[in-house]
C-alpha cells in the first residue's frame, strides 16, 4: 500500500458492512453518497478508514483491521465496535432520531433523549481513540458528517497541530432549528476543533455560523468565512460534492451497459420510462412522487400504457419506525396504483427494494427518459449528477427537487416543489413534450456543468486530493456578500 499522501477517513459508516458468517466476515458493499466521494480517493491514495462495520459487538468480538481488497490491498478498513445498547442509542437514536430529522427540517420527528446523547458521546470518544492509534503525523484526517461531530473537539486536545478537515454531508439547518436541539453547544464546540469545516452550500455554511454566533458567542469573519475559537481560526468552506464524471462517462459508453439499458427498456415495455432511485428515506420525498405519478396518470389518461416509472428503494436504517412506517406507506401506494392503472402486460410502476451495483445503475440511468429526484430536504444529491453524468447521448431530462442541495448548481434541471404534488405531475408532462432541440440543449448544460465541478475539483478544494490545490488557496468561486445583518451584535443565547 502506497504511503505517501496517507489519508485517514473517519465516518460512521464505511465502504462495507461487516456480516457474520460460518465461513468468516463478508463485506457487503453500502451505498450512500458519503461512500461514492470518500471510496475513490482512498483507493487512489492509500490509507485507513477508521468506522463502524454494522456488527453488534458481544462480549467476545474483536475488532478488525482489513485489507480492501484483501488480494491486493489499497487502504485498511479499521473497524469500531458498537454495543447493541450504543446501536441503539447512539445511531437508532440520537443519530437518526434526532440529528438526522433535524438538519433535514423534520422538527416533528425528532426526539431528544439525555440516554442517547450520552451514547452519542461515548462513541464518538471511541472514534476519536480509534483515530488516535492510527494517525501518523503530517497525514490529513477527514472527518464525515453529523454522527461525528465531537470527534474534533476530542482530537484536537490530543493533537494541537494536526489538519483535521471535517466535512458535514447533510444539510445545515437554521439557528431556529439548530438550537431546539438541547446539546447545540456541545455540537458546535466539537465542531470548532476541525482546521477546515465544509458544507455543500453556502446557506448551510452561514446557518452554522450564524448558529455558532448566537450560541457560543464565538467571533465570525462573514467576509472571509472563519470563527475565531479558543486562539485558533477555523475555517467554514462551502463548496458542493461532484462525481467521478468520467467513470460514469466511461461506464455509459460500454456496449455491456448499453445492452443491459435496452434490455430493461424491452423487459418495461413502455414508450416513455422514468426513474426514481435512492435510499428508502422519508427525506427523500418518495411517497410525494408516487402520489404525483397517480395523479399525472388519472389527469393524462393519454399517457397510460406508455409511461411506466421504475422506482429503486435501496433498504436503509430499517430497524427505526419511521422506515419501517415509509416502507409500508410507499410499497401500498406502489399496490394502489397498480392495482388502478395495470392492464394487459402495462405496470405503472416497477418497484424494486434493494440496492443496485454501479454499473447495473448507469444501465438504468441510460433506460430513463426522465429521472425524477424530489426529495423534500436533501444536502446535496449525487444521484442526480450521476445521471447527468451518464446521459453521454445528451438526451434525457431531470426533474429536480429545488430542496436537494444540487438544485442550485444544475441549472439545465426542471425544478419542482416535491410538496406540489399536482406541480410535479405537471413537469412530468412537460418533460415528455419537451422537443428534442430543448433536451439537447438543457443536457449539454448539465454535462459541463457536473464535468466541470467533479469530485477531483471538489477534492482540491478541501485539499484532500493527492492533486493538491491548484494554488494554496481554496478556489471554491463565492459571492462576495455583505452580511451587514449578520454581523451585528453578538447576542449570546443563554
Ligand atoms: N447508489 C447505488 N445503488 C443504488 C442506489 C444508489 O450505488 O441502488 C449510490 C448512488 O450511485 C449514489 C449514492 O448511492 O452515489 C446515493 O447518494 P445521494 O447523495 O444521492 O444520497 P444519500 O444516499 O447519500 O442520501
Ligand atoms: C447519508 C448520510 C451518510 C450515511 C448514509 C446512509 O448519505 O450523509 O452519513 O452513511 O446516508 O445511511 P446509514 O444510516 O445507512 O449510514
Amino acid at each position: 500500500m502506497r504511503t505517501a499522501g496517507k489519508i485517514f477517513v473517519v465516518s460512521n459508516r464505511g465502504s462495507y458492512t461487516l456480516k457474520e458468517t460460518e465461513n468468516g466476515i463478508v463485506t457487503v458493499p453500502s451505498v450512500s453518497g458519503l461512500v461514492s466521494a470518500v471510496e475513490p480517493v482512498l483507493k487512489q491514495q492509500g490509507g485507513v478508514w477508521i468506522s463502524w462495520g454494522g456488527r453488534e459487538a458481544g462480549p467476545q468480538t474483536k475488532a478488525v483491521r482489513l485489507p480492501i481488497p484483501q488480494d491486493n490491498p489499497l487502504y485498511y478498513f479499521h473497524e469500531v465496535l458498537l454495543t447493541p445498547e450504543e446501536i441503539q442509542n447512539y445511531y437508532h437514536g440520537f443519530t437518526n432520531r434526532a440529528l438526522w430529522p433535524l438538519c433535514h427540517y423534520f422538527l416533528e420527528r425528532c426526539t431528544y433523549d439525555p440516554k442517547e446523547w450520552s451514547a452519542y458521546v461515548k462513541v464518538n470518544n471511541k472514534f476519536a481513540a480509534a483515530l488516535l492509534t492510527e494517525f501518523s503525523p503530517g497525514s490529513v484526517v477527514w472527518i464525515n458528517d453529523y454522527h461525528l461531530a465531537l470527534v474534533p473537539g476530542i482530537c484536537r486536545r490530543e493533537m494541537p497541530d494536526a489538519r483535521l478537515v471535517f466535512f458535514w454531508h447533510i444539510p445545515f439547518p437554521h439557528y431556529d432549528l439548530f438550537s431546539t436541539l438541547p446539546w447545540a453547544r456541545e455540537m458546535l464546540q466539537g465542531l470548532l476543533g476541525s482546521t477546515i469545516i465544509g458544507f455543500h452550500l453556502e446557506d448551510y455554511a452561514l446557518n452554522f455560523m450564524d448558529t455558532v454566533r448566537n450560541l457560543l458567542g464565538a467571533v465570525i469573519d462573514y467576509e472571509n468565512y472563519t470563527v475565531s475559537w479558543q486562539g485558533r481560526l477555523v475555517r467554514v468552506r462551502a463548496c458542493p460534492m461532484g462525481i467521478d464524471f468520467a467513470a460514469f462517462q466511461d461506464l455509459a459508453g460500454k456496449a455491456e451497459t448499453q445492452a443491459k439499458a435496452r434490455a430493461l427498456r424491452e423487459q418495461i415495455g413502455t414508450e416513455f420510462v422514468a426513474l426514481g432511485v435512492e435510499r428508502l428515506d422519508y427525506t427523500k420525498g418518495i411517497l410525494e412522487r408516487l402520489l404525483a405519478f397517480e395523479n399525472f396518470l388519472q389527469d393524462y389518461p393519454s399517457y397510460r400504457g406508455r409511461l411506466s416509472l421504475i422506482q429503486v428503494a435501496v433498504p436503509s436504517r430499517g430497524s427505526v419506525k419511521a422506515y419501517q412506517q415509509l416502507r409500508s406507506q410507499v410499497e401500498e401506494a406502489v399496490g394502489r396504483i397498480n392495482g388502478r392503472f395495470s392492464e394487459g402486460h402495462y405496470r405503472p410502476v416497477h418497484y424494486f427494494y434493494r440496492a443496485l451495483p454501479r454499473e447495473e445503475l448507469v444501465s438504468y440511468y441510460l433506460a430513463a427518459d426522465i429521472m425524477l429526484v424530489t426529495p423534500l430536504r436533501d444536502g446535496l444529491n449525487l444521484v442526480a449528477k450521476e445521471y447527468v453524468a451518464s446521459r453521454i447521448d445528451e438526451d434525457g431530462v431531470l426533474i429536480l427537487s429545488k430542496f436537494a442541495g444540487a438544485a442550485r448548481e444544475l441549472k439545465g434541471a426542471l425544478l419542482v416543489n416535491p410538496y406540489d404534488i399536482d406541480g410535479t405531475a405537471r413537469a412530468l408532462q412537460l418533460a415528455l413534450t419537451l422537443p428534442a432541440g430543448q433536451r439537447r440543449q438543457r443536457m449539454q448544460a448539465l454535462r459541463e456543468m457536473v464535468r466541470k465541478q467533479d469530485l477531483r475539483w471538489w477534492l482540491q478544494n478541501f485539499h484532500l486530493g493527492s492533486a493538491g490545490p491548484k494554488s494554496g488557496e481554496i478556489i471554491v468561486p463565492r459571492r462576495v456578500i455583505k452580511y451587514s445583518a449578520r454581523q451585528k451584535g453578538t447576542a449570546v443565547d443563554v
